[in-house]
């Protein structure tokens, strides 16, 4: 079984949280293009979806599925999105794709956040993924000074504009013994938009695509 292949099981597994007549919340990246691809097969029992990136909302509608803003939206039942590492508290790095402001936004939104993965993004610590962190771009040399402090080394990620405009700093070399505690130290340096650390708001459900099927955690 291929690395996509797992990824698509993991993808359409998520179609089993997606309540009929609800608008569905939709991370970004390869393994969350399987799930816009599932719930394709079902865009007549769904109301529409929220997205996480212009690239997610062009795939959805491309499907014809119905994209709202979420000012718009008073509940959202589920967010589906995968991760580029999770630990076992479900503490996630994400940001690989660089949509990640616009992610921690649907994820804290929704009631319940389904994480999708093929099985090389689970481990023990994170850290081995350089953590992406979105900054505004005037405070770019700042914001890497004071990320060195905490002893990473942050690599302008060259090119990336996101979709907020703003720029990518990926840091390397950090174990991350303790992602809510680091979370909140990175988020209070000033000029920060959001770090890729997902513990505050972690993962409610795990889908890990496997050769042996896909292995499910939490609720
Ligand atoms: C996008 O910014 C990321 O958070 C993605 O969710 C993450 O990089 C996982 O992407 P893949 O599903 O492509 O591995």
């Amino acid at each position: 079984m291929t690395q996509d292949e797992m990824k698509k099981a993991a993808g359409w597994a998520a179609l089993d949280y997606v309540t009929p007549g609800t608008i569905v919340g939709v991370g970004t990246g390869s393994t969350v293009n399987h799930f816009i691809d599932a719930l394709g097969s079902i865009k007549d029992q769904i109301k529409g979806a929220v997205s996480s990136s212009e690239a997610s909302s062009a795939r959805l509608q491309a499907l014809e599925i119905p994209v709202f803003d979420l000012n718009d939206i008073r509940e959202l039942a589920v967010y589906v999105d995968g991760a580029d590492e999770i630990d076992a508290s479900m503490a996630m790095i994400k940001g690989g794709g660089a949509a990640l402001t616009r992610e921690k936004i649907v994820a804290a939104v929704a009631d319940r956040f389904v994480c999708i993965v093929d099985g090389s993004k689970t481990v023990d610590v994170l850290g081995t993924f350089p953590l992406p962190v979105e900054v505004i771009p005037m405070a770019r040399e700042y914001v890497a000074r004071e990320l060195t402090k905490l002893g990473g080394k942050p690599v302008y990620r060259e090119g990336v504009v996101t979709d907020n405009g703003n720029h990518i700093l990926d840091v390397h070399g950090l174990k991350i013994a303790d992602p809510k505690a680091l979370e909140t130290r990175i988020n209070a340096i000033v000029g920060v938009v959001t770090s890729g650390l997902f513990a505050h708001r972690g993962a409610d459900v795990l889908l890990i695509g496997s050769p042996a099927g896909v292995v499910r955690q939490g609720v």
